[in-house]
């Protein structure tokens, strides 16, 4: 019985980690960081900065009361610019559909917990963040892949999103330095790094944006930030 368990969890395991990106020989180049003027499968360009972005929504409320939820993945030129719907013939309508038919469905069900649409609307949502931002991950196209499979991508897309997400637990970590919502307080910027609604996590990427590595990076946008008064209510009705 315990070693069937153990079977299948092997067999899952295996499934999730069976990604055919080619492997980089010069994984090393950082993102934004090299006069290159080419992407590569190995090389993020021009989109060399990738944001984690995620928001804190209360009115009205979307995901759980002591989490973050993610806004997005999203590559930047470099310099705040970026570029956007990059390829319409894989602006996908179905996001839904592509991962249960990748089997991903431990990662559809984390998606359908934090990363919510305000209106309800989740795989609306998903389809804007893939074909808006997701195509122009030059690093994913599906030259990148050996044995190519259809869409096979987008599941990665979503899963590196996932990912970095469970790395950067915003709640906890404004609230391990004292800042947690409240209906009345105020804190100040310096309290405070960055604007209450929204957190936007910089990174820079040593090879694929998939299998290589991200350093984190410093923001390329000027937060239109008040310096005192910055509210962080509570998520309730
Ligand atoms: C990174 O580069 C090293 C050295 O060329 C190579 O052995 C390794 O497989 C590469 N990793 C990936 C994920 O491409
Ligand atoms: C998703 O949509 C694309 C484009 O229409 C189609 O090729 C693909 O088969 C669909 N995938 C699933 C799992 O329905």
């Amino acid at each position: 019985m315990s070693f069937a368990r153990a079977s299948i969890g092997l067999i899952a395991l295996a499934a999730s980690v069976s990604a055919s990106i080619k492997t980089c020989s010069n994984n090393n180049t950082l993102s934004c960081h090299s006069s290159s003027k080419a992407g590569t499968c190995c090389y993020n360009y021009p989109g060399g900065a990738l944001l984690q972005t995620q928001f804190w929504d209360t009115d009205p409320v979307s995901g759980p009361t002591d989490s973050w939820t993610i806004h997005g993945l999203w590559p930047d030129n470099c310099d705040g610019t970026y570029e956007s719907n990059c390829d319409e013939s894989r602006a996908y309508t179905n996001i839904t559909e592509i991962l249960k038919a990748q089997d991903r469905t431990d990662l559809l069900s984390y998606m359908e917990d934090y990363w919510v649409d305000i209106n309800g609307d989740s795989e609306s949502f998903w389809e804007h963040e893939w074909g808006k931002h997701g195509t122009c991950v030059n690093t994913i196209k599906p030259s990148c892949y050996s044995n190519y499979s259809p869409q096979e991508e987008v599941g990665d897309f979503f899963q590196k999103t996932v990912d970095l997400f469970k790395g950067l637990d915003t709640y906890k970590a404004l609230s391990d330095a004292g800042i947690t919502p409240d209906e009345s307080k105020t804190y100040t910027l310096s309290e405070i790094h960055g604007k209450l609604n929204q957190a936007w996590y910089f990174f820079n990427v040593r090879g694929n944006a998939i299998t290589g590595k991200y350093q984190a990076a410093d923001t390329l946008t000027k937060a239109s930030c008040p310096s005192s008064g910055i509210k962080y209510v509570p998520k309730s009705n």
